[in-house]
């Protein structure tokens, strides 16, 4: 198997940040003189760049974004999942607009028409009975979190080690070299040792996941159904259902947070795999960029929770918030889920994805390399090994950043851009199969590069 040379790699990085660094003086400028934003940008996930400083945005549409030094990208990287529906599609902007200028209402406390369409639509793809919202996958993830402990009386969750479901403090929990659970490197102010709150289990081992909820403390199990924050690791034969049967078994209720796995259809991997989850957590892309968030709970746990009056579900009972639901937010929603990001736009999209696939695996056979990629519907990601990590811990010690970064500057530079965290594409509506070929000719010719082949 081919092998990487360091000291090319560093001088090929090296000539591509200068590349980067001469195309793009504007940014350069902004980013050197935020001096009023904490860390220099607007959040501080925008500070993960590899090139010194993050690429500031002029404009965008579909799957194409320009920068304000007037270069031009295809964007497989989608705001990190965020614009899946592609930026601004046009049902969705006359959809805002409608809302902004011609009715008015963008946050009234008031319910809309379009909240009940969207949640039977919801129910329609995911199955689950009954709907809230909120404007961030993060919020649906920590109410639904209050409602699974209050209905089960028992106080800790369980995630999969190197899970991603938002700033969720329960979450950030990893397996320790004593196979228990520990706080994950750079958990920045815990409330409590995290090891009080949650448990933890690898993605793909039953038997882990068997051993913690023997404790008899878990209230829920909640997940990703594959992991896609580190990397995409998918499910073994028989795991999720055995994840199913496990937490039947113990009397803990099951949460597949589907944020970033809607990629695998229109419903989701719980639609995809004939999942049955107790809840159901999504947001990020079916605002169609809007802000907001959603959780659904299946038709015996709603029942339960509503069953429980002496619960404060109306006022203080941390489950809501003022501008969750608001006009502007669902009637996005229901523009992305009617118009845009529809059963038939998932067919292209996952069909856009696996031409990608195939194209990355033939490129990483003609060079020898042991390197792999795995789908999830209109996703796609690899890893710097082979065969793909079966589990979190093993896929974040596959991570190389210095190769990562070069990688990411090649493409940026040559007019492709990938989310900087990720080696990951994801195909809208609108990105075609010529778009995937633009990005597979750059990728063979940074590899090419880093061979010594040319
Ligand atoms: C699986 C998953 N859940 C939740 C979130 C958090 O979403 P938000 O940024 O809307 O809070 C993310 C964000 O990437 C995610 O990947």
């Amino acid at each position: 198997m081919t092998a990487i040379d360091r000291s090319l790699l560093a001088s090929l990085a090296e000539r591509e940040q200068r590349t980067f660094d001469e195309a793009h003086p504007a940014s350069k400028a902004a980013y050197n003189d935020a001096s009023h934003l904490f860390g220099s940008v607007p959040m501080t996930w925008m500070n993960k760049k590899a090139g010194g400083f993050p690429i500031y945005l002029d404009r965008a549409v579909g799957n194409r974004v320009w920068d304000i030094d007037g270069h031009e990208y295809i964007d497989f990287a989608l705001g990190d999942t965020g614009a899946m529906a592609g930026h601004s599609a046009p049902e969705v902007v006359d959809a805002i607009i409608h809302r902004v200028r011609d009715t008015g209402g963008l946050t009234t406390m008031l319910p809309t028409l379009d909240a009940e369409w969207v949640a039977a639509e919801l129910t329609r793809r995911f199955g689950m009975d009954r709907w809230s919202f909120s404007l961030t996958a993060t919020d649906a993830n920590r109410w639904a979190i209050r409602l699974m402990r209050a209905i089960t009386g028992r106080d800790k969750i369980l995630f999969h080690s190197y899970c991603y479901h938002g700033s969720v403090d329960e979450s950030l929990i990893v397996v320790g070299p004593d196979g228990e659970g520990m706080s994950r490197p750079g958990n920045v102010g815990e409330p409590v040792d995290v090891t009080e709150t949650s448990r933890v289990a690898e993605y793909n081992d039953l038997e882990g996941l068997e051993r913690q909820l023997a404790h008899g403390d878990v209230a829920a199990v909640l997940i990703e159904p594959a992991l896609t924050n580190i990397g995409i690791v998918l499910p073994e034969p028989g795991y999720l259902e055995g994840v199913r049967a496990l937490t039947r078994q113990y009397g803990t209720l099951l949460l597949i947070d589907e944020t970033h796995t809607f990629s695998a259809g229109p419903g989701g991997m719980t639609l995809a795999y004939g999942l049955e989850p107790d809840v159901v957590v999504i947001g990020k892309s079916i605002g169609g960029g809007i802000p907001t968030g959603a959780y659904g709970l299946s038709a015996e746990f709603a029942e339960r929770v509503l069953e429980r009056t002496d619960l404060d579900l109306v006022d203080m009972g941390g489950v809501g918030g003022t501008l969750a639901g608001n006009p502007l937010s669902v009637a996005a929603m229901r523009a992305t889920l009617e118009l845009v990001l529809t059963d038939d736009a998932f067919v292209g999209m996952i069909d856009t994805s696996s031409y990608f696939t195939t194209g990355i695996e033939q490129i990483f056979e003609r060079y020898d390399l042991p390197w792999s990629i795995n789908q999830l519907g209109a996703r796609a990601e690899y890893r710097f090994s082979k065969p793909y990590p079966s589990n979190g811990t093993d896929a974040a010690a596959a991570a190389d950043g210095e190769l990562e970064d070069f990688i990411h500057l090649y493409l940026a530079n040559r007019g492709i851009m990938l989310t900087p965290f990720h080696n990951m594409a994801l195909m809208c509506p609108t990105t075609t199969r010529a778009d995937v070929d633009t990005h597979h000719e750059v990728f063979e010719s940074a590899i090419k590069e880093l061979l010594g082949l040319q």
